[in-house]
């Protein structure tokens, strides 16, 4: 058990105990139990009721709940620093280089890949993320997805299996998707919670995703899609036809979409990934137009060698704020609480009474700082089921 106080600005997200969507409390302190979960948030000055040990004072810096990156691409072996590089020249970004990935995640031993997802799911930690989705797809055959599975399965319970991330060279697209749907899910269900398809230009059709999806969701995985990343197209709408828990990127909508996703909000979030966006040097997608027909909204980092390979949810949030219209309230609780909805969770993503105490000390007076001040360290201390990981207090 252990109680900080002395927090300058705590963000709940609990509407109930705080300011705002935000739930946002000053001159607060929290108490979390021996099970790593918050058991008490409220004013200092009623701290001595709730616990009586020697409390952490935090000296008036803000307490935010930890990021939950609800979209990740962790497995996988090699970088794409020369394709960077020439498209900073002005090639442009395409599905094709996930091939070139493919090629170096095949050749790496286990030890390997999971070595890298530990690295970067170290990395993503240190900058406050902590609930990380992580996805397969780089190994795009039956033996290399499943133990591409294996890999993401030891930084987190988050797993899915991308199998149908882009059809790979020499091979037949019928055939991949009858594989992908067949032999490919067998191998890598036990160690995936959800499946995935990248339905765009350059990847699989409405018709392939569909019965994908749909043949994941019935041997029990929850399901999202990758949608509207490179142009517009059926996949957004068929995301919500079949109820996914998030339609990710959704950085080119029509109308028809954006009414979709804001008739399905309670169940299909949009997650909006801008720093695929910063490094592809494309537009980034509309989350004021978003928001205001109310579709709700969750960021996350993308993390993947080709089109965003930073795992630094502060630089989303920053992003979202400068150059897609959310205000910082918008941002943080999309980083957060809307993370977690991507995931269906309630249990992280809040720092309410009975949620596993995941959050993150700031160097700063409040999360305003974080879009403030783009691209500057301000994380303290990392703290995940009760115990600090990263930093000191
Ligand atoms: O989310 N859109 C598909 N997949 C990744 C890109 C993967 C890659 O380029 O390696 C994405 O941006
Ligand atoms: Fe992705």
């Amino acid at each position: 058990m252990f109680a900080l106080t002395g927090i300058g600005h705590l963000v709940t997200n609990d509407e109930t105990v705080g300011q705002g969507k935000l739930g946002v409390l000053h001159d607060a302190a929290l108490v979390a139990d021996n099970a790593g979960n918050v058991s008490w948030v409220g004013k200092q000055s009623e701290l001595a009721s709730h616990f009586d040990g020697k409390p952490t004072d935090i000296g008036g810096r803000a307490l935010i709940p930890g990021f939950v990156d609800s979209h990740t691409h962790l497995v996988f072996a090699g970088d794409r620093a020369l394709e960077f590089e020439s498209r900073m020249q002005g090639k442009p970004y395409a599905a094709g280089g996930i091939k070139t990935t493919m090629a170096a995640t095949r050749a790496a031993t286990d030890e390997v890949l999971a070595a890298n997802v530990a690295r970067l799911a170290g990395e993503a930690l240190a900058s406050g993320t902590t609930t990380l989705e992580v996805k397969s797809g780089y190994g795009l055959s039956v033996r290399d997805e499943a133990r591409s599975l294996v890999a993401a399965k030891t930084a987190t319970t988050e797993t899915t299996f991308l199998g149908a991330h882009v059809v790979p060279p020499d091979t037949n697209a019928d055939d991949y998707v009858a594989l992908v749907q067949g032999e490919m899910l067998d191998a890598c269900k036990g160690n995936a919670k959800w499946i995935d398809v990248f339905c765009d230009r350059g990847a699989f059709d409405v018709d392939q995703a569909r019965a994908i999806l749909q043949a994941g969701a019935t041997v029990g995985l929850g399901t999202r899609i990758h949608a509207n990343q490179l142009q517009q197209g059926g996949g957004v709408q068929l995301g919500v036809e079949l109820g996914v828990a998030s339609c990710d990127h959704c950085t080119h909508l029509s109308q028809q979409d954006i009414d979709a996703l804001s008739g399905a909000s309670a169940t299909t979030v949009a997650t909006l990934l801008p720093t695929a966006e910063l490094c592809t040097r494309s537009p980034f997608p509309n989350a004021r137009k978003l928001i205001d027909a109310g579709v709700t909204v969750a960021l996350a980092s993308d993390c993947n060698p080709g089109s965003s390979y930073t795992s630094s949810m502060p630089l989303v949030v920053s992003l979202a704020v400068i150059n897609m219209g959310m205000t910082c309230d918008e941002a943080l609780w999309s980083a957060t609480a809307g993370g977690a909805q991507a995931l269906r969770r309630s249990d992280v993503g809040n720092l309410r009474v009975g949620s596993r105490a995941d959050m993150v000390v700031l160097d700063a007076q409040s999360h305003i700082h974080l879009a403030y001040r783009p691209g500057v360290q301000q994380v303290r201390a990392v703290i995940r089921g009760g115990k600090t990981v990263v930093g000191n207090l």
